[in-house]
């Protein structure tokens, strides 16, 4: 049939008037199905996303799909719906990994609800999910019911990990009143819906609570229904704590991992290396297990303390509160007294993190502790699970001092001997900073080696292996053992005069006036001034241009020594002293200790704690005296 242009033109609007009314029904008809839902909240309130789906299973799919959803996003962004359900249960509602952070005044309890269905419908929403894929073979036609099987299975598993870091507490009444910590918080857990307000109140059969241990606490509980919980704050003394003062908390759930995580029993990562008066280098074990693998970004972050001060008392396992009140800490802006950086050891080529603290007072005692600081994403988070990365981790303590002000400088960053980080003898008037220091200890290993090298192209390395001096051990082997000796004897690893006397100090210089002008006693000086051991040092040009004074060395290991007996050519006559030879093994070796401990010098050590392994000093026999190729002094 043909129409006339007036006709397709009536009919091309009467279409279109059809299409209109059609979208306004398809647009507006799931708000009439809303309006009725909302209804329900309040009353159904707790029971959980699927039983919408059992209650309504009678209506039309399309309909039912819509309103099994809704529910689950709509409070997110409809501020009623949230005020609704505040009301219903006394609680303020937490999402699945969004810390929240509040006050608490002292005596005061704060409740929240964690509803299983916030945590059901975003695993059915989300396509990735394992969830998903285990149910792709479901047939499409009772979709509702597959749902409402999909979200029961994922919860009756689901475990919920809560958190909380407290991030301000009381403050003292004044900084004299040493004798009493603000007292900690209490997380209280109910799951049953007998007890939406867990509390110091409420029986404990209808609930569990677990006091923060130094700011921080975790719990964990199978997510199977909607879950309560409250922080409350203890009564707090006026007489030790000033009125009116607050607790601050931040706490958080998470179906993947504790957001906020603590350590404080297995050994730290974080390793001493080693100070001087006023700074101090510690760092990670390697990071890497491949030499590889590289590292650009540092993992940790550190805060420092010192031990006398009880600043951090009470939070010492709260990220949130070491970040803000730990003596030592990096700034909002990167800024603080601590450096920090990726380091590739040039030994064994794994990557460590190194943190290098400044500005601290003499002869104190500190602690160091190592954090990861929480990622601020959740999908960031989400990629890391599994792995420490993500969350706020705050590991146990280590320990380390500074030394009192005098000879010892702490260098690092040499370029030669690189795995040489410690304090060495030095002397502020004419060094005034470790850089300049660090130059001059570079210069003298660097000219040394240069001459050594020179001996070695005297021996055939170039030649075929039966020509050569050893069938095990080649000219390479030679240049490591004799670079590992010429930085552990050349840069002699510095104690305090003042220390106490150990085995394996050795005193040096000690006819030399301190800076102040004042000397060594005179009993020790009449005792041991004419042994060239104790009147030198081991080299001696240290004596000559740098001055640093009467100090004491920590001595460097026996093996670092044979190590060069057994690795390079007999002709170029190294030898080393045997322990129990009366040829000055004394004042010039010390030995490793079976525990670990910090008893003598060698590349890379630091204060390692008593569990560390260690490399046994081998036994490979030398005679003599030290030869005097490279002019170091006994
Ligand atoms: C789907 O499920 C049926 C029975 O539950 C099973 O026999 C079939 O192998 C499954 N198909 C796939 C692709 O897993
Ligand atoms: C959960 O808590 C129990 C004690 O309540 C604890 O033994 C368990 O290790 C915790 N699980 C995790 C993954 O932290
Ligand atoms: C480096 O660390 C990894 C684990 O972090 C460890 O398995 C590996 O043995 C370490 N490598 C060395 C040389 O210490
Ligand atoms: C150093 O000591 C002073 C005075 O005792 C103190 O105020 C300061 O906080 C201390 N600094 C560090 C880094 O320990
Ligand atoms: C991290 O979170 C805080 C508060 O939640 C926000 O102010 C800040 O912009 C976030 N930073 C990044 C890098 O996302
Ligand atoms: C160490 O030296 C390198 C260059 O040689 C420099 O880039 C780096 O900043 C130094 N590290 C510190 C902590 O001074
Ligand atoms: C270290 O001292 C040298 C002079 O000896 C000076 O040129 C240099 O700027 C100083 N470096 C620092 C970081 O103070
Ligand atoms: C480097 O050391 C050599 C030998 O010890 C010395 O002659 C030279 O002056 C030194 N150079 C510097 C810049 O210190
Ligand atoms: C001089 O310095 C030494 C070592 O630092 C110290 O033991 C001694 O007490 C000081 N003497 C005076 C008079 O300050
Ligand atoms: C040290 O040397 C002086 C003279 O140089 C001498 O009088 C004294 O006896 C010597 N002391 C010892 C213990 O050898
Ligand atoms: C070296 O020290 C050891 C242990 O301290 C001691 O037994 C030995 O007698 C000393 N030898 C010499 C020659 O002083």
């Amino acid at each position: 049939m043909q129409l006339s242009p007036l006709q397709s033109r009536l009919a091309a609007s009467v279409i279109a008037s059809c299409l209109l009314f059609i979208i306004y029904l398809l647009l507006f008809s799931p708000q009439f199905a809303l309006a009725a839902e909302l209804d329900h909240t309040p009353i159904n309130h707790g029971s959980g996303l699927w039983s919408y789906t059992t209650s309504e299973d009678d209506d039309g799919d399309a309909i039912d799909t819509l309103e099994l959803r809704r529910p689950a996003y709509e409070p997110n962004f409809a501020l009623f719906d949230r005020s609704i359900i505040g009301r219903a249960s006394g609680a303020a509602k937490l999402n699945n990994d969004e810390p929240v952070r509040s006050n608490i005044l002292p005596g005061d309890t704060v409740t929240y609800v964690f509803e299983q269905a916030s945590v059901s419908s975003r695993s059915t929403q989300d396509p990735s999910g394992s969830l998903e894929l285990r149910n792709l073979n479901e047939s499409d036609d009772d979709e509702p019911v597959a749902d409402g099987e999909r979200v029961r299975r994922a919860t009756s598993t689901t475990t919920l990990y809560i958190s909380a870091n407290t991030c301000d507490q009381p403050g003292r009444i004044s900084p004299d009143q040493t004798t009493m910590d603000p007292p900690q918080l209490t997380l209280y857990v109910s799951t049953t819906s007998d007890n939406t307000s867990p509390g110091p109140g409420q029986s404990d059969d209808v609930q569990k609570f677990l006091v923060f241990d130094e700011g921080a606490v975790m719990f964990n509980t199978t997510l199977d229904r909607d879950v309560y919980l409250s922080i409350s704050a203890p009564e707090v003394s006026s007489q030790y704590f000033s009125s009116g003062s607050q607790y601050n908390f931040q706490v958080a759930v998470s179906t993947d991992e504790y957001y906020h995580a603590y350590d404080s029993v297995t050994d730290s990562n974080l390793i001493w290396v080693d100070s001087d008066a006023s700074s101090t280098l510690l760092r990670t074990r390697n990071l890497t297990s491949t030499p590889q693998e590289a590292m650009e970004t540092t993992p940790y972050v550190m805060f420092a303390q010192d031990r006398n001060s009880v600043a951090v008392n009470g939070i010492r396992n709260s990220y949130c509160g070491l970040s803000s009140w730990a003596q030592i800490r990096l700034l909002a802006d990167g800024s603080g007294p601590i450096s920090m950086g990726m380091k590739r050891s040039s030994s064994d080529k794994l990557m460590r993190q190194e943190f290098y603290v400044s500005g601290l007072n003499a002869s104190s005692q500190y602690t160091g502790i190592l954090a990861l600081a929480p990622t601020n994403s959740t999908s960031a988070r989400k990629r890391a699970v599994g792995s420490t990365a993500g969350k706020a981790v705050v590991f146990k303590e280590t320990a380390f001092d500074t030394k009192p002000n005098g000879a010892c400088t702490f260098v690092f960053n040499l370029t030669f001997c690189d795995e040489m980080q410690y304090a060495v003898p030095g002397n502020p008037a004419l060094f005034p900073n470790g850089t300049a220091l660090a130059a001059f200890y570079d210069n003298y290993t660097i000219t040394m080696y240069n001459n050594f090298q020179k001996s070695l192209d005297q021996v055939p390395c170039q030649a075929p292996p039966t020509q050569q001096y050893s069938l095990v051990k080649n000219c390479d082997d030679c240049k490591t053992a004799y670079k590992n000796w010429l930085c552990s004897v050349a840069i002699p690893r510095c104690e305090d005069f003042s220390s106490p006397d150990r085995d394996y100090l050795q005193m040096r210089n000690i006819n030399a006036p301190f800076p102040n002008g004042s000397f060594v006693s005179q009993e020790i000086r009449d005792r041991y001034g004419n042994q060239t051991a104790f009147a030198n040092s081991r080299n001696s040009i240290i004596d000559t241009d740098i001055q640093p004074g009467p100090y004491k060395e920590l001595l460097p290991c026996d093996d670092v020594c044979y190590e060069i007996v057994r690795s390079c050519p007999a002709s170029l006559g190294f030898s080393c002293p045997l322990p129990d030879s009366n040829f000055g093994f004394n004042t010039s070796y010390g030995l490793r200790k079976d525990d670990g401990s910090l008893s003598c010098n060698y590349p890379g050590s630091a204060h390692f704690s008593s569990s560390a392994s260690i490399i046994s000093a081998c036994s490979v026999v030398a005679i003599g005296i030290i030869s005097t190729l490279m002019a170091i002094v006994l």
